[in-house]
């Protein structure tokens, strides 16, 4: 039934059921006829086992997983890990918004991203965030002059760029010298001594992220060996720091990968870190929400060209941009047994682009009208959607054992041009 080589789906709480693919206690079937497609589905118990992994892996530490709300930022799965105690990583005063409507600490959120504009650095100071993870000189600067005019000092790391080769895709990687990110290595000591001069700025710790989808613990070591080694250098100066946060990255299985477990990631990181008294912290994404959500689709067409099948679905490249952004590899999977002959498709949306594909040359038994379950997309895949052919974005839905929750309602046409106007 399934297209991968290997038994078990990626998502541990989805299993055949006599109805077909179940997700916990749910079939995926029954989620279609209630709510429509396409529809993303996460798996509650999925997210919270992720999160407890990282929570298990990291006991008896001073400690602080913020998940990164760009993998996912819808209000349902930032609830479940809010719940969780979980901080968060936000890029953007909306993902602020966000983390704060769906129950999350504020004190416990850390604001990455080069380009934090004066209103969402206003935003965050009064919603009294954890740490601004500053990543420029001049931002240095425009964050002790906002927090100035508010009468406030804002607890500052400098995100610093190690320039470590992560050796994942070009796109996702973040920490080598060529990147936009982070300040340089060479002159994050420089910029350090400059903040403490900054009345307005109080400096809190350091962070560092180097990319994404890391499946070798091995750079990220070699990243963080450098970033104790400054914390060391500026604690001679007297600049002491509270926290040391080194990032995301962790890579999760898609296809055949075999991604390090928490425990196993985080082994070099906390040998390296040993019983030093900062608190460690870590912004994880992919591997909390990656593999707790799948896209599902219905097959509108067949169609059988000269040179390739295509199961035209009602998923397009708006919905799951990854196949045509990055090439990325989605396991799709027939959701209900079919007796129709197995044949190899391109799984493409309807949109008008022929990088819209959503998978290539997968085995599969399909007829028209049948359900298609797109793997692993619970990360970066809502987040990243759009209105594209104008197309309403899809519903998403939480199951929670045998209960389900729409977490979001699909997009309706009219809602899209709501706010355009006509020409008299
Ligand atoms: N912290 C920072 C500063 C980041 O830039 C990122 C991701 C994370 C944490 C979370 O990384 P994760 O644990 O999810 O690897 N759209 C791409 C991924 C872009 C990642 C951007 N930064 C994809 O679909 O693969």
């Amino acid at each position: 039934m399934s297209s991968t080589a290997s038994a078990a789906y990626p998502l541990p709480s989805l299993s055949d059921g006599p109805a077909g693919l179940m997700l916990e206690e749910v079939p995926l079937a029954t989620l279609a006829e209630r709510f429509g497609t396409p529809t993303y589905v996460y798996s509650r118990a999925a997210l919270t086992a992720a999160f407890r992994d990282w929570q298990a892996a990291l006991a008896g530490r001073r400690s602080l997983v913020c998940y990164a709300v760009k993998a996912n930022a819808n209000l349902g799965v930032l609830s479940v890990f809010a719940q969780l105690g979980a901080g968060f990583d936000i890029v953007s005063g909306g993902e602020l918004a966000r983390v704060i409507a769906a129950g999350g600490r504020a004190d416990r959120v850390v604001f990455s991203g080069v380009g934090k504009s004066r209103a969402e650095m206003r935003q965050a100071l009064a919603a009294g965030i954890r740490c601004f993870n500053v990543e420029s000189a001049p931002e240095l600067e425009r964050l002790n002059e906002v927090a100035g005019e508010l009468g406030q000092r804002a607890p500052i790391a400098l995100r610093v760029n190690p320039d470590v080769d992560p050796k994942t895709h070009p796109y996702i990687s973040t920490g080598l010298k060529s990147n936009k990110f982070g300040v340089a290595f060479g002159e994050a000591l420089e910029l350090y001594r400059r903040a403490a001069t900054l009345p307005h700025l109080r400096i809190s710790g350091i962070a560092c992220h180097i990319g994404s989808q890391l499946l070798d613990p091995a750079p990220v070591a070699e990243a963080a060996a450098k970033v104790l080694g400054l914390v060391d250098q500026l604690s001679a100066e007297g600049i002491v720091l509270d926290h040391i946060d080194l990032g995301g990255g962790l890579g999760i299985r898609y296809r055949d990968e075999t991604p390090p477990s928490v425990a196993a990631y985080l082994a070099p990181l906390l040998a390296a870190f040993g019983d030093r008294r900062e608190e460690i912290c870590f912004e994880p994404g992919r591997s909390l929400v990656g593999n707790a959500g799948l896209l599902l689709t219905r097959v509108e067409y067949l169609k059988h060209g000269e040179e390739k099948n295509f199961a035209i679905v009602d998923a397009a490249m708006n919905d799951l941009a990854r196949p045509a952004l990055y090439d990325a590899y989605h396991e799709a999977v027939a959701v209900c047994r079919s007796d129709a002959p197995r044949q190899r498709y391109e799984i493409v949306g309807p949109i008008c682009e022929s990088g819209d594909f959503l998978a290539h040359d997968r085995e599969l038994a399909l007829r028209d009208g049948d359900l298609v379950a797109l793997l692993s997309a619970g990360a970066y895949g809502m987040t990243m959607s759009s209105n594209y052919n104008t197309r309403p974005r899809a519903a998403e839905v939480m199951v929670d054992g045998g209960q389900v929750h729409l977490v979001r309602e699909r997009e309706t046409v009219e809602a899209l041009y709501a706010g355009e106007h006509l020409l008299p």
